[in-house]
């Protein structure tokens, strides 16, 4: 059984979905096998964090790097996204999930722009959560398109180069826009982040997995936020440790308040 409170759920969780290669070479199959099965855990993951609640969800579904894989294996993976958002698009509409899509979008194949782009459109005004798909993605290449704004603005005499601060490039960040991730998992067992999402990193905690993305459950997700719930953020303040120590009447009146509202609404939660 797993524990998830309701109030103190991740507002934004990202998710490096790795391992599918694995998997499939693991059962002595194609890696192309593994993505296919990848997908399915896309969809429980999607639908497990709706019903949770949680507002926004960013899946790093392709890098920027990952076109340099053989040819074979990214038209698979261009083909299995097409038919994922094809096969998921009347769930997405019926549920109210706005879905988006951040990278360099430009660079996707017309098989998978043309279930995208409608996509996107049709949903835009949907919101009960923000699914991101982040596709043709690199941390870096976005704090460097970033970049590139603002010295255009700065060029163009919109701006003045003392106005180029930590905001300023925050808002030109597409993956922040639903906000700073609050939790980031990565499946697979790797402890690394592979350029996802670097700027909104800052004070995200971070979950690893050793499950392959094929094999990820609900009840990994739930572990996951249990986990998140469990740690003090502290975004460089001092923490609940350091601060004042309360007196004996404090401590009294303080196990007096009433707590129940936070125990009533734990989930329960098997996956
Ligand atoms: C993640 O799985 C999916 C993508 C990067 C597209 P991998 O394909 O990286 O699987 P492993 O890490 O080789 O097992
Ligand atoms: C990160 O996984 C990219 C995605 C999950 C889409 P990779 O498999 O590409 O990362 P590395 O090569 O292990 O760093
Ligand atoms: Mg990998």
């Amino acid at each position: 059984m797993v524990y998830v409170e309701a109030q103190n759920l991740p507002s934004h969780i990202g998710i490096i979905m790795d391992g599918n290669g694995r998997w499939a070479q693991l059962r002595g199959r194609e890696r192309v096998e593994g993505h296919r099965e990848g997908s399915k855990a896309v969809r429980r993951v999607v639908r497990a964090a709706r019903r949770l609640g949680i507002r926004a969800l960013t899946l790093y579904a392709f890098s920027e790097q990952n076109w340099a894989r053989p040819d074979l294996e990214v038209d698979a993976l261009m083909q299995l996204l097409r038919e994922f958002l094809l096969s998921e698009r009347d769930d997405i509409l019926d549920n109210g999930i706005r879905l988006n899509a951040i990278g360099n979008l430009g660079r996707l194949p017309a098989v998978v722009r043309t279930v995208l782009d409608p996509l996107r459109k049709d949903s835009a005004g949907h919101d009960e959560m923000t699914l991101t798909l982040a596709l043709s993605y690199g941390g870096r290449e976005e704090i460097a398109n970033a970049a590139r704004e603002l010295a255009r603005e700065v060029a163009a005499g919109a701006r003045s180069a003392e106005d180029v601060d930590e905001q300023a490039l925050h808002a030109r960040m597409p993956s922040l826009a639903v906000g700073d991730p609050d939790l980031v998992i990565r499946t697979g067992g790797e402890r690394r982040i592979s350029n996802f999402l670097l700027y909104g990193l800052a004070y995200a905690e971070l979950h690893f997995s050793d499950a392959l993305w094929p094999d990820f459950a609900e009840r990994d997700l739930y572990e996951a936020i249990a986990s998140f719930q469990g740690r003090e953020r502290r975004f460089g303040l001092v923490g609940k440790a350091a601060a004042p120590v309360l007196t004996e009447g404090e401590a009294a009146a303080d196990e007096a308040a009433p707590r129940s509202e936070a125990s009533a609404t734990l989930l329960r939660l098997v996956g």
